[in-house]
């Protein structure tokens, strides 16, 4: 009850997880047959087919000119904002942009964060901000605006898997409270900023920078059993294992985890750093199974994410702001279908205190 464990609060068109069988189903696509095969603008469109209604190319050009109108944004960064952590300074920045419901805000809400991610990395690392580039795809301009350099086909092909593979995922907590918050129609950034407060969380999409630091405390496979089980024991949580719907492996992750693969030593990946994660995830697994054996704990996305964006160069306290990038399809599209609904989301608690 108190988790709203197994209540449907909504229909939707848009993804299916079946949490039974670990498969995830994006707009009547299998994850499979997306990631790794299609751009994020392809996947933009099929979420975005009744709020756009554009085919990917059109959405490509669009997406590209609204990137260009979300960089205006970055010459008011100041330093208050760039004090705080990339999470909340994205959040304060997206708070600035406008709160419509009209396509050209949900065209510029889309672009926001692919910019000022990297933008806020780069502002807080002291060094100049880089202009978008309408030539390129929404991946490579975010990659390009990141490090300055172009990057790698590898690398495109990698940052396109991942914001393919969480662009959206039935009605987690951040979508949820986008859905709340449309339906009372306040505007699409609105429903924008509440999933985003939702995403922060590590019990949500703040746990893969969690992930490397647990990757860097226990420093060799060797180490990982004992200092596994020292956590639990302490009764912490392992991030990047369990999920409320999953009762098998995340479909997710072994899309990212063949990411990982593809993008080899040559993109970034650093091969002792995949075998320690190896090492990890089977003790951590063979752990969580003894521990909970009704449960069926399994990796989730944020495991092999924090892998992914290390070795594309991003810090890891920029991991939930490009979890952010990708989710933010799923975010728009279901604020959209909410508010076709015309129904105001309103439940009902159930009053357990004092008699009056
Ligand atoms: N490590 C250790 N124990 C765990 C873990 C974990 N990662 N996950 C669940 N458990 C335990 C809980 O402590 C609980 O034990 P109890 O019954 O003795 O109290 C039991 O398994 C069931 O846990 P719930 O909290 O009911 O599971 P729920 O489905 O609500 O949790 C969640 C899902 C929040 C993701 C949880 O598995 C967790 O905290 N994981 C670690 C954080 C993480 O990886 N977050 C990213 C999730 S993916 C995403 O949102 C994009």
């Amino acid at each position: 009850m108190s988790g709203l464990d197994d209540v449907i609060a909504a229909e939707t068109t848009l993804s299916e997880v079946d949490g039974q069988n670990g498969r995830l189903v994006i707009c009547g696509h299998l994850l499979d047959d997306l990631a790794g095969k299609v751009s994020f603008e392809d996947v933009l469109a099929l979420l975005y087919a009744n709020l756009l209604g554009v085919d990917e190319a059109e959405l490509r050009t669009e997406l590209a000119h609204a990137r260009l109108r979300a960089f205006a944004e970055i010459a008011h960064l100041d330093d208050n904002l760039l004090a705080l952590s990339i999470t909340e300074a994205l959040r304060a920045l997206m708070a600035r942009l406008p709160d419509g419901e009209d396509r050209s805000t949900a065209l510029l809400l889309t672009a926001a964060p692919a910019v000022f991610v990297p933008a806020l990395i780069r502002r807080k690392a002291g060094r100049a901000t880089i202009a978008p580039d309408l030539s390129r795809g929404h991946a490579a301009d975010m990659l390009t605006m990141l490090s300055g350099e172009t990057p790698s086909s590898a690398a495109i092909a990698a940052l396109d898997t991942y914001l393919v593979t969480v662009s959206d995922h039935g009605l987690n907590a951040s979508t949820f409270a986008a859905r709340v918050v449309a339906s009372t129609r306040a505007g699409y950034n609105s429903a924008m900023l509440a999933a985003l407060g939702a995403l922060k969380g590590p019990l949500h999409g703040g746990a893969p920078g969690p992930v490397l630091d647990m990757l860097d405390a226990i420093e060799t496979p060797g180490n990982a059993e004992h200092w596994l089980a020292g956590e639990l024991a302490r009764g912490e949580r392992l991030m990047g294992f369990g999920h409320r719907i999953y009762r098998v492996r995340d479909p997710r992750a072994d899309a990212l985890k063949k990411a990982l693969q593809r993008l080899g030593a040559a993109g970034g990946m650093n091969a002792e750093r995949l075998d320690l994660a190896e090492a990890v995830e089977r003790e951590a697994l063979a752990l969580l199974h003894r521990a909970k054996p009704d449960r069926k704990l399994e990796t989730n996305v944020e495991f092999f994410t924090a892998l992914l964006l290390e070795a594309l160069g991003f810090p890891r306290d920029a991991f939930t702001g490009v979890f952010a990038t990708g989710r933010v399809g799923g975010w728009l599209a279901h604020a959209h279908e909410q508010i076709e609904t015309g129904r105001l989301i309103r439940p009902q608690s159930k009053y357990v205190g004092k008699a009056a």
